[in-house]
C-alpha cells in the first residue's frame, strides 16, 4: 500500500537559497559566510516575525560599525561574518517563544549547521552573556554581536541603562530574576568600556545612527 505520509526532505535545516554565501578569511582560516540575501532566506525559513527581523537589523548596524572601527585600528575582524552573525543572533528566537528553550544555544547549533562557520555561530551562542574572559583581540567578533544586541531595545538603538532598565521592568519578577538581569548589565558595561579603550572611543555617548563610529 501506498504511504499518504508526506515526503520529508533529507535534509530540513537545508533550504535551497538564493546566492551562494561570499567567503572571508578570519583567524587564519577561510569560512563561508551567508550574504544579507541569504541570512533574509534563513529568517523566512525559521518564520522570523517582522519585529524580529527589525530588530536583528539594527543589533548589525551597530556590530559592524564596531567591527569597523576594529578593523581601522589593524584588528583582523571580518565585518561580512559580523554582520552575517548578528543578523542571525535570533534565529531560533520564535521557534523558543512558542516550544521553549533556549534560543541562544539552538540558534548557534542551527547557525553552525546551516552556514558551517563556527565564527558566526559563536557569535550567535554567546549573544546573551559571555562566559569567558573579555578578552577582545582574541574573542572579538562574537563579543561584537553581544554588544551590539545590548544595544538595542526591541528596534531602537538605546544606551545600555535605558534597554536594562526595560528588561527589569518586563521580566524582573523575582529577586534572583534581577539579580541575573544586573550581572549581565554589569558584565555588558564592562565589554563596552573594553570596546572603547581598545578602539579609542567613547562608545556609550554615540547611537550609531548618525553615520559611522569611524570618522
Ligand atoms: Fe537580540
Amino acid at each position: 500500500m501506498q504511504s499518504t505520509r508526506p515526503k520529508i526532505p533529507m535534509s530540513p535545516l537545508w533550504p535551497s537559497l538564493p546566492q551562494p554565501p561570499v567567503v572571508g578569511a578570519e583567524r587564519g582560516q577561510t569560512w563561508r559566510i551567508p550574504s544579507e540575501a541569504r541570512c533574509v532566506a534563513l529568517w523566512d525559513r525559521f518564520d522570523m516575525p517582522e519585529h524580529i527581523r527589525a530588530h536583528s537589523r539594527k543589533v548589525a548596524q551597530v556590530a559592524c560599525q564596531v567591527a569597523e572601527a576594529g578593523l581601522k585600528m589593524g584588528l583582523p575582524v571580518c565585518v561580512d561574518t559580523v554582520r552575517a552573525s548578528a543578523l542571525l543572533h535570533d534565529l531560533a528566537k520564535i521557534y523558543c517563544i512558542r516550544h521553549g528553550g533556549n534560543h541562544s544555544q539552538l540558534g548557534g547549533a542551527w547557525a553552525m549547521a546551516l552556514t558551517g562557520n563556527p565564527l558566526l555561530a559563536q557569535g550567535v551562542i554567546h549573544h546573551v552573556y559571555w562566559p569567558f574572559e573579555v578578552d577582545l583581540r582574541r574573542f572579538f567578533t562574537p563579543l561584537t554581536v553581544l554588544y551590539g544586541d545590548k544595544r538595542v531595545a526591541h528596534d531602537q538603538i538605546v544606551p545600555i541603562e535605558q534597554r536594562f532598565g526595560d528588561l527589569v521592568e518586563r521580566y524582573g519578577k523575582t529577586p534572583e530574576i534581577r539579580e541575573r538581569i544586573h550581572s549581565t548589565n554589569r558584565q555588558a558595561k564592562d565589554i563596552e568600556d573594553a570596546f572603547g579603550r581598545l578602539l579609542e572611543k567613547d562608545l556609550n555617548a554615540h547611537d550609531f545612527n548618525r553615520g559611522r563610529l569611524v570618522d
